[in-house]
Order: C-alpha cells, then sequence, then structure tokens
C-alpha cells in the first residue's frame, strides 16, 4: 500500500491553550507551539486558534514521491484544485472543510508489547501473582494517532475525494450513512459522516490495552466528570474497546485498544452494518450528544 499512515491532524479551537492542557493531561507529549506528540507516531497533534472547533488539516503519510505524483493525478481527475511544493501535496475536500496535505513519510515501526498473561476458566496463565495492570502508575500515554472522524456536508463528495482521489480503502460500511475508511493496515483512520454544517466528530488515540483505556479514563475524570461523553464499551465495526472524553472545545477524543488489522485486502470481507451494531456491540447506551454534538446549532451559526 502506497498510503501508509496519518502523519499528523491540525485542530483549530477558540483557546488553544485551554485545550492543549487538556491533551498533555490525555497524555500526548508537548512539543512546543501548540505541538504534541505520542509514544511511537512523533508529533501528530498541533492546535491553532481558530473562530470555531474544526479540522484544520489532515496529513497522510505516503511511501514516495511516485505516489504523491499519482495522488495529484488522481485528485485532478475529480476537478480537484492540487498544488504541489516539492514533495509535498496539497487539496481541500470542501464537504469537510479540511486541507489533506500527501507527503511521503516514514512508517511508522511500533515496538511489540508483552501479551499481560490472564486467567480464565480451565487457562492459568497467570498463577501466584496479581495482575500486572495493577501496579502501573504511570501517566498513561497514547501510542499514535489512530483516526479521525468528520461530518461532511457531501458525504458522497468526500468520499470521492478519500477514495478516488487520496487513495484511502472500505474497510466497512454503516448502510446508506457512512464508510470506515483506511490509509495503513489498521481497520480505520477515517470516517466521513453526513452533517449539517463541516465539523470535527472525534480523534482517536492507540493505548497499549482495555486496562490502559480504563487508566486514561479514569484520570481524565477525576480531574473532571463532565469530560466523559461515552464509554466503556466496545465497537462493532474494527473490533476495539472505546471510551470517548470531551476537549474543552467540544471536540471528542477517544483512547482505543486492539482494532481489527487488515494486512491483506484479500482476505479482509467489508461488511455493511446497520442499527447498533454500525455504533458498538456492548457498552452504555449512547448519548445523545454522540450522534449530535451538543454545540451543533452553535456550529451551524458560526458562533461555537
Ligand atoms: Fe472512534
Amino acid at each position: 500500500m502506497a498510503l501508509h499512515r496519518l502523519t499528523s491532524i491540525t485542530i483549530g479551537v477558540p483557546d488553544v491553550a485551554a485545550v492543549g492542557a487538556y491533551y498533555e493531561e490525555f497524555g500526548l507529549a508537548p512539543a512546543g507551539d501548540g505541538r504534541f506528540a505520542t509514544a511511537d507516531g512523533g508529533e501528530q497533534l498541533a492546535l491553532v486558534p481558530t473562530p470555531t472547533r474544526r479540522l484544520v488539516q489532515l496529513g497522510v503519510g505516503v511511501d514516495d514521491r511516485d505516489d504523491v505524483a499519482r495522488i495529484g493525478r488522481q485528485l485532478a481527475a475529480l476537478g480537484v484544485t492540487v498544488e504541489r511544493v516539492a514533495d509535498t501535496l496539497t487539496a481541500v475536500d470542501p464537504g469537510t472543510r479540511v486541507r489533506v496535505v500527501v507527503t511521503p513519510a516514514p512508517r511508522i515501526v511500533q515496538p511489540k508489547a508483552p501479551c499481560a498473561p490472564t486467567n480464565g476458566p480451565g487457562r492459568t496463565d497467570r498463577v501466584n501473582d496479581r495482575a500486572g495492570a495493577l501496579a502501573r502508575e504511570s501517566r498513561v500515554r497514547p501510542r499514535k494517532l489512530g483516526h479521525v472522524v468528520l461530518g461532511s456536508t457531501d458525504v458522497e463528495g468526500s468520499e470521492r475525494f478519500f477514495i478516488d482521489g487520496v487513495g484511502f480503502k472500505v474497510s466497512d460500511t454503516v448502510a446508506g450513512l457512512a464508510s470506515f475508511l483506511r490509509c495503513s493496515t489498521d481497520h480505520h483512520n477515517l470516517l466521513v459522516q453526513r452533517a449539517p454544517v463541516p465539523l470535527l466528530h472525534h480523534t482517536s488515540w492507540q493505548v497499549d490495552d482495555v486496562d490502559e483505556i480504563g487508566r486514561g479514563a479514569t484520570a481524565m475524570l477525576a480531574a473532571d466528570p463532565n469530560r466523559h461523553v461515552w464509554g466503556l464499551g466496545r465497537h462493532h465495526i474494527g473490533s476495539n474497546f472505546f471510551w470517548y472524553l470531551k476537549d474543552p472545545a467540544g471536540n471528542f477524543s477517544e483512547y482505543y485498544a486492539d482494532l481489527d488489522c487488515i494486512v491483506d485486502d484479500e482476505l479482509w470481507t467489508p461488511g455493511v452494518w446497520e442499527g447498533a451494531k454500525s455504533l458498538y456491540t456492548w457498552g452504555p447506551p449512547v448519548p445523545p450528544s454522540f450522534l449530535s454534538p451538543d454545540d451543533l446549532a452553535e456550529l451551524m451559526a458560526g458562533k461555537a
């Protein structure tokens, strides 16, 4: 696959300092000037001031300049205006208002996290010892940016832009609503859903396992219970455990673990899902604010 990762995102918010403090608590490492790094992915988040919260830029990493040239031709064939400076290609998707930057980038190489031994019926892989997760005390550190979910005023147009133009692949579809798209071996790196105004629904950050999701969310909610949005649960599409929290600007941020990985396109059959399975397989009831953000009316009025 020529596309191999999300590189970084730029989120626009009215109060960069307050939102920056949130993402530092969330576990990202400050790198100066509103930029933040993950443990394995490097600098993957930048915050910039904007009147309303939104995703300003989405970076996609490819292997080489031939990939950049091919994507430029694909986007141009769709009638998209493409800017090319050296090996970097920039184009805007009108439906989401997001500036997409495609550039050659090194692949993320993650050290193999050890698998904690667990006990089950007839299976005692951990004996005479407490669970290792109980001894964890350090702050949770997201390993990498996993995916971004965007609202688009033109889902069909945005999907053409990202699938036919940039080259994302479809992993699964929610009937008539949205497709889960990948630009790496992760089940999804992008989802575009229908919205009355372009918006950032959530960003999602990989942690080691479900214990790290619980530890991270517990620490965030101890500081401010109002940050809770939805979790703990498990998604059906992508299989991942999730817990969603809310930053001070109203963007949701998700801790996730155990996402499906697709390393051979021939061995994965995309499904078409509907109803509850399109949202989750278990967890607390879906809060209305997850389906329709509380500040939607303000975003539509351009005042949020
Ligand atoms: Fe998600």
